[in-house]
């Protein structure tokens, strides 16, 4: 079966290492048929589109997207981040990121492995709020958190059957209750909800500040976590930090209704500083494509992907690309 795939290579280093990520995706025997956009920073400043209403319809009749890095130095910051990540995040409800974390923390000596589960598309990203007299020493600023019984719900439900599928079946609630608790309040009461529906599941609950102390001292203590969306993306930067770093940190923003397409990417930014001179690691973004690959079926593909990332690879962007694609192939 051909999986139809949106390539979004945006700019820097991401056409680079999506064209790695193609590469392994194809030597690993999955049969997948790309289409390019040209979206990015670059696009804005040559035409002015950041993600019209036509290229997002466009978007929709693909199984999955592709994405490398979007950003350039010369493009204020929210202009990309607000008008093509967000946007795709909002208008295509991919309301979880999911980000797998595996390593040995700096300082550690075995191995750990957990996976964050953020919601996406709520809480302090809504965009709820504005300014007044803004400039003058009377200037105010407010940035409103959403959270929505469905919203915090459908979060919450997937990490609970994520965990219940998997050995542990461990799964730890990381928010601020005891100084946020309007929103702490709705969160932890639905995951209380919910949790009584899977026995199975153990469960804890930690602030997220003592969370960023576990993660760096005692990461082996979790499994699955589920988290806001503020939380969770300061989270999981300490996560790939703590887990072979920046290179190797991999993401899916997924609609798991399935009532669209999701999208797949590295964490990773466009790396100006290292854009042109095939020094970037493809590895993020070839476990990024092994996460769509989950998502479409092909585990076995992807579990290969994985297992050839295990052993570490140095060497230049593509010369990465095509170590991998070799084990991957034998
Ligand atoms: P960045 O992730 O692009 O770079 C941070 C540092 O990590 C740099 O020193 C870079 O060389 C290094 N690095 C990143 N990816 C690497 C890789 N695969 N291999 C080796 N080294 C790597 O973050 P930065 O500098 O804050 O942002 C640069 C641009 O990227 C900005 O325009 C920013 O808005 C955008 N950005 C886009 C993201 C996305 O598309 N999802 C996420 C983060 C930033
Ligand atoms: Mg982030």
């Amino acid at each position: 079966m051909t999986h139809n795939i949106a390539l979004i290579g945006g700019d820097g280093i991401g056409p680079d290492v999506t064209a790695e990520a193609v590469k392994v995706v194809r030597a690993a025997g999955v049969d997948i048929d790309t289409t390019d956009f040209d979206l990015g920073g670059q696009r804005f400043l040559r035409d002015g589109e950041v993600l019209s209403d036509g290229t997002l319809d466009e978007l929709r009749a693909f199984d999955c997207i592709l994405l490398g890095a979007v950003g350039t130095p010369e493009v204020p910051p929210g202009v990309i981040e607000r008008g093509l990540l967000l946007k795709m995040r909002f208008e295509l409800d991919l309301y979880i990121n999911q980000r797998p974390f595996a390593g040995t923390a700096p300082g550690g000596d075995t191995p750990h492995e957990f996976v964050v589960i953020r919601e996406n598309t709520e809480g302090m990203y809504a965009g709820e709020g504005g300014s007044l007299r803004t400039g003058t020493p009377h200037e105010v600023a407010t940035q409103g958190s959403v959270n929505t019984r469905m919203g915090v719900e459908r979060c919450i439900r997937y990490a609970f059957e994520l965990a219940a599928d998997r050995e542990r079946k461990h799964l730890t609630l990381v928010h601020k209750t005891n100084v946020l608790t309007f929103s702490g309040d709705l969160w932890e009461r639905t995951f209380n909800e919910v949790a009584a529906e899977y026995p199975q599941v153990d469960t804890a609950y930690n602030h997220v500040d003592a969370a960023c102390i576990y993660f760096v001292q005692d990461p082996h203590r979790y499994d699955v976590i589920v988290t806001d969306n503020l939380f969770g993306d300061i989270l999981t930067d300490l996560g790939g930090a703590v887990s072979g770093g920046i290179g190797l940190a991999s993401s899916a923003n997924l609609n798991p209704a399935r009532t669209g397409p999701s999208m797949f990417e590295p964490v990773h930014g466009s790396a100006p500083d290292i854009t042109g001179q095939n020094k970037a690691n493809p590895t993020a973004a070839i476990l990024s494509a092994a996460l769509m690959l989950d998502f479409l079926d092909e585990g076995a593909a992807a579990d290969r992907i994985r297992a050839a990332c295990a052993e570490p690879v140095t060497g230049s962007t593509t010369d990465v690309g095509d170590t991998i694609a070799t084990r991957v192939r034998n």
